[in-house]
């Protein structure tokens, strides 16, 4: 048996592999469920008791000097193959180019909006997208069950943990970010908070369940609506040109008195139409004595302008969807 074994191994050193055909044959003559190695070890009922260990261990040697044969072989040969410059290749053209990546659309937008409120003297301040009901309503002048909170689509989280259970929402604008800086800071507050903002809507190619706004809120001693409106034309000239065309619509914001809507019109070719870019008002004199700031002191205003629009305005998108999806189709346009 000893010499059987042997024997197979000289074999098997001796086979030739040069190519993916005799690989395959290698495979399947010794290392495949008929082949050469498995017939051998089936003949181990055969061996005599006290010969089994030493003819065991000569056949395990067998199947790894195949096993590493097969392995090797086969690597050498996907590396080879790699290298190899087949018939029609033309070795002298030049390389193919490089692709080079670009700014998201909205990535550039923002970037924009950033430098226009940083020119105007705002400072750039974060918060989590994860929050606390108190935060993103009870804080902004929203009451426990106020229909206004139905203006909002929101996606609740529940999370458990050693603290206990608690129920979070996915932060549906950008203002909680508003009252964490005045929890954390004595006015002047002069500041922009970028950020996603989710919403359970259906989607459209005007509302998606995720979007970006920018938060701008300004707190001091006698901050004006005046100047509220001021800061909003000038955005908007800068934005889009000094002969840009916009109106300020009255509204409504639990968190603002008063409110108000700017719509800027997107020309379009012809029919064209108002698009609405932000929200903004005077912080409401609740909001400020949810984070201790007395009214009687100070006022502000706050500003919540929707990236996406300004983004779909600026470059002629009119889906809203086309921003979130990576298709390369989409953003190589914007190289
Ligand atoms: N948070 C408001 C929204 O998402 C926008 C807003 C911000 C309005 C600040 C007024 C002031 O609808």
């Amino acid at each position: 048996m000893l010499e059987e074994i042997e024997a197979l191994k000289e074999e098997i050193q001796q086979f030739s592999i040069t190519n993916s055909d005799e690989l395959e044959e290698f495979r399947l003559t010794y290392l495949s469920r008929k082949g050469k190695i498995q017939t051998m070890f089936s003949k181990m009922g055969s061996v005599p008791k006290e010969q089994r260990a030493e003819v065991g261990k000569a056949m395990n040697a067998a199947k790894n000097l195949a096993q590493d044969k097969f392995d090797s072989k086969k690597e050498e040969l996907t590396r080879r193959q790699a290298r190899t410059v087949g018939a029609t290749d033309d070795v002298t053209l030049p390389p193919p180019p490089l692709s080079v990546g670009s700014l998201h659309p909205l990535t550039r937008v923002l970037d924009e909006m950033k430098d226009i409120f940083l020119r105007l003297g705002f400072s750039i301040a974060d918060g989590p997208e994860l929050e606390d009901d108190f935060h993103n309503f009870t804080a902004l002048n929203f009451p426990p069950d106020h229909p206004a909170r139905d203006m909002q689509d929101t996606f609740f989280i529940r999370k458990d943990d050693e603290e206990g259970r608690q129920d979070l929402v996915l932060r549906t604008h950008t203002s909680p970010v508003q009252i964490r800086l005045m929890e954390n800071q004595e006015p002047p507050i002069r500041a922009i908070m970028p950020g996603r903002v989710y919403r359970n809507e259906s989607i459209t190619a005007k509302s998606y369940c995720l979007f970006n706004q920018l938060e701008a809120l300004y707190v001091d001693t006698d901050v004006s609506m005046a100047e509220l409106k001021e800061t909003l034309i000038m955005f908007a000239k800068l934005m889009y040109g000094t002969d840009v065309k916009y109106r300020l619509r009255p509204s409504f914001f639990p968190f603002t008195e008063p409110s108000v809507e700017m719509d800027v019109w997107w020309d379009k070719g012809g029919d064209g139409q108002w698009l609405e870019i932000l929200g903004a008002g005077m912080v409401d004199p609740n909001v400020l004595k949810a984070v201790h700031l007395d009214p009687d002191v100070y006022t502000g205003y706050a500003i919540g302008l929707g990236v996406d629009r300004i983004a779909m305005l600026r470059y002629g998108i009119d889906d809203i969807r086309t921003l979130y999806e990576n298709d390369l189709r989409f953003l190589n346009q914007f190289i």
